[in-house]
């Protein structure tokens, strides 16, 4: 393990330090609170219309596979995360109108958003294809069970994702569940859930009380996911871009050392954010292994490979991550905090793979997304994280949003690629096997 700090903690924190610099625009004050109020509700959607709001009903086009053929997988052993974007003319499954639960600040379409190009892309995995989604596949193999989304906004953005995907076949339900959002889908008993926890582990944000840190307990896992854990059938963890944020850590109990944090009048040492998210990571992992122990049902863990954001010059003018197509292959290289990141997150689901050989029923995947999102700088709201931003003209100071993904859009690729995993664990009948 990477013990010293690598010289990129620093480059990456001035260079790369875009996502939090938007937060400059809001009060620091109120901050926590919007930032909390759009995580768990969307702007538009209040606690009681959430309970009783009605989907519009939209006929699924046909699935590439029959319904009976939901074990069918093109090739096993397909490479998912290797390959390109190519044009389709068949667009997406849902949009901002038959889907009412998107987050308005995703809702790039109903933000006036002019172009559209960007959601007539489908990945093609070099080795085979990538099934188009297919709810009622989806639904079927997550009968009777609980898929959980645990990690920061961009696992919020991928669970939004899913959840309009498969309400154009189903409605869920919301249910209420303190601290996460649970819905559930009657048609099939599944239930999805998104657990806000953007360290895994414990820890504040710095947004939170107004403090200009964050502070982190790498050793102990985020008890608001970790008690429901033993109930859930698949956990996809989804962190990493609120590690790069001036931090002190924690390992039991004590002071481990900081993320720049002089400049706060704290005499800690530097231990850069790599080393601390993996331990972080690390600690979730064994956590998940840990609790195995004498339990019957069988669980799925899938770590999500960080997700580059598009800040291309000032973030906070009109051209930032306004690029309209995706890049070709080759013409843009992923960058050295995101290769760092991946690398760890793949290292750290290979060393939970070996503990776990001892345990029953526990099964660790990467859905390493890293290098087919770098590839879609086309893919975020921008200015459309705002409804039409430039109706009267273009302002001196745009707010961008370059880290999120544009709902419909290209994260929507991601759940593809997840029910592609799923229905190859249901073939192999390790997990998912319908009893
Ligand atoms: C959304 O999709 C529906 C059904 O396919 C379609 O009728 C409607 O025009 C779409 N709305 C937008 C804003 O694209
Ligand atoms: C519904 O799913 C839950 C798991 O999410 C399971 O515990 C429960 O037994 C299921 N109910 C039925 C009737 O199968
Ligand atoms: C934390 O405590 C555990 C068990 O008590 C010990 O193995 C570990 O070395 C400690 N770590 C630090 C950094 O003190
Ligand atoms: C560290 O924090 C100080 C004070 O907030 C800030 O001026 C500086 O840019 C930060 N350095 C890095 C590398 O983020
Ligand atoms: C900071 O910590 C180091 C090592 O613990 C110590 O030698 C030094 O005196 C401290 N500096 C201040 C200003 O407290």
């Amino acid at each position: 393990m990477k013990t010293t700090t690598s010289k990129y903690d620093s480059v990456s924190l001035s260079k790369t330090f875009h996502p939090y610099t938007l937060h400059l625009l809001l009060p620091i004050a109120l901050l926590p609170i919007v930032l909390l109020c759009l995580y768990l509700y969307p702007l538009y959607l209040t606690k009681s219309q959430a309970k009783e709001h009605h989907y519009a009903n939209v006929s699924p086009p046909p699935p590439s596979h029959s319904v009976n053929d939901i074990h069918k997988v093109d090739d096993p052993s397909c490479d998912y995360f290797n390959g390109k974007w190519i044009h389709d003319k068949t667009g997406p499954l849902y949009n901002g109108t038959t889907c009412v639960t998107i987050k308005e600040s995703h809702n790039c379409i109903t933000h006036g958003r002019p172009d559209s190009n960007y959601l007539y892309y489908r990945w093609k995995p070099t080795q085979c294809n990538l099934p188009r989604f297919e709810p009622n596949t989806f639904l079927q193999l997550s009968k009777n069970k609980h898929i959980s989304f645990v990690g920061d906004s961009i696992a919020r953005n991928q669970f939004d994702s899913l959840l309009c995907m498969l309400s154009s076949l189903s409605k869920p339900r919301p249910v209420h569940h303190k601290g996460s959002r649970w819905w559930h889908f009657e048609s099939h008993n599944a239930t999805l859930s998104v657990y806000w926890s953007p360290f895994l582990v414990q820890g504040n944000e710095r947004s939170k009380l107004g403090s200009s840190l964050n502070t982190i307990h790498l050793d102990r896992v985020n008890g608001k996911w970790e008690k429901d854990m033993d109930g859930m059938d698949l956990i996809l963890l989804s962190f990493g871009n609120w590690f790069n944020v001036p931090s002190v850590y924690y390992e039991n109990g004590s002071v481990l050392g900081c993320l720049n944090c002089s400049g706060y009048g704290l005499n800690h040492t530097e231990v850069g954010f790599y080393v601390p998210l993996r331990k972080a990571l690390r600690a979730s992992l064994n956590r998940i292994i840990e609790r195995r122990v004498g339990k019957k049902n069988e669980i799925g863990v899938i770590v999500r490979t960080f997700s580059p954001s598009h800040f291309d010059g000032d973030w906070d003018k009109a051209g930032t991550c306004s690029k309209k197509e995706p890049y070709e292959n080759g013409e843009k290289e992923i960058g050295e905090m995101e290769s760092e990141i991946r690398r760890i997150e793949i290292e750290e689901v290979e060393n939970a793979k070996v503990k776990a050989k001892e345990f029953e029923g526990v099964r660790f995947e990467v859905l390493d997304v890293t290098e087919l999102a770098s590839l879609r700088p086309d893919g975020h709201p921008g200015a459309y994280m705002n409804p039409f931003p430039f109706e009267n003209g273009v302002p001196e100071r745009v707010q961008n949003d370059c880290v999120h993904w544009c709902l419909p859009g290209a994260i929507d690729t991601w759940n593809e690629i997840l029910l592609e995993m799923m229905r190859k664990w249901d073939l192999e009948g390790q997990e998912w096997s319908e009893l």
